[in-house]
């Protein structure tokens, strides 16, 4: 039986480094479905924020609070960094790692790695081939099907298509939109207005640390609550 991650609810939180507030105080909650989009200029918080959702941060102030236990919720969530971590490793037994550490056999490991790649679109790449001599784009596809290849609940990524081409985008953001269909709860972060027009169900929009706007991604769009936001879907804030 599937347990239920959701609603996350995020109570009053802040983070400060080096003396100085950098994100919050933000009250929040995820529901049930769905594409969050995380958005907001460079600076804004939005790494910030998704990773104290994943545990990665420690909270100055606030709770983080999953409907679940905080251990079930962890092993049922993954996490895509804007930089994907680069293992010496092939490719495909990059993509097979998560299942190696869970005990699944190594074959059976790299058989699900070699669907999972296809299944991102990883295709014309020697999979037997070390990851670094992978592109950008197809570096992004390894990590994502990484991140896939235990089925999670929750997919956070964080600007997965910061620095590729359109047509690298493109088929990530196809990929999204797949398993958001599928059922996967997705947080993401993307400063790019187009992108998140694209794949947002819901806007999150951060500006200089602070919560601006939680809103539905039509009503964001059609009439965005600040003159920030405003700006930064007009294109007059720098990304
Ligand atoms: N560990 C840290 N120590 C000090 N400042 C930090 C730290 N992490 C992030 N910041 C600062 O917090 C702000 C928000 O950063 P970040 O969450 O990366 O924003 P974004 O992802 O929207 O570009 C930035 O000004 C950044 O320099
Ligand atoms: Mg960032």
């Amino acid at each position: 039986m599937v347990t239920n991650l959701l609603p996350l609810r995020i109570t009053d939180l802040e983070l400060r480094r080096a003396g100085r507030r950098i994100l919050g105080p933000i009250s929040l909650t995820l529901e049930g479905r769905g594409i969050t989009v995380v958005l907001g200029p460079n600076g804004s918080g939005k790494t910030s924020l998704l990773r104290a959702m994943h545990g990665l941060e420690r909270l100055s102030a606030g709770r983080i609070d999953w409907a679940c236990g905080e251990a079930v919720a962890r092993a049922r969530q993954a996490f895509v960094f804007q930089t994907p971590i680069l293992m010496r490793r092939s490719v495909l037994d990059c993509i097979a790692y998560p299942l190696v550490l869970d005990g699944v056999g190594r074959r059976a490991a790299r058989a699900a790695a070699r669907a999972m790649a296809d299944s991102v679109g990883l295709t014309g790449v020697a999979l037997d081939a070390p990851a670094s001599v992978l592109s950008g784009g197809e570096r992004q596809k390894m990590a994502l099907a990484r991140a896939l290849i235990r089925q999670p609940q929750i997919l956070f990524l964080d600007e997965p298509c910061a620095n590729l081409d359109n047509a690298s985008t493109r088929e990530i953001e196809t990929v999204l939109l797949r398993e958001s269909a599928r059922g996967v709860r997705i947080v993401m972060s993307t400063h790019n207005v187009g992108q998140a027009r694209r794949l947002a169900d819901e806007i999150v929009f951060l500006f200089a640390g602070r919560l601006h706007e939680a809103a539905p991604a039509r009503e964001f769009f059609a009439g965005p609550a600040t003159p920030e936001a405003r700006a930064h879907i007009a294109g007059d804030l720098p990304t």
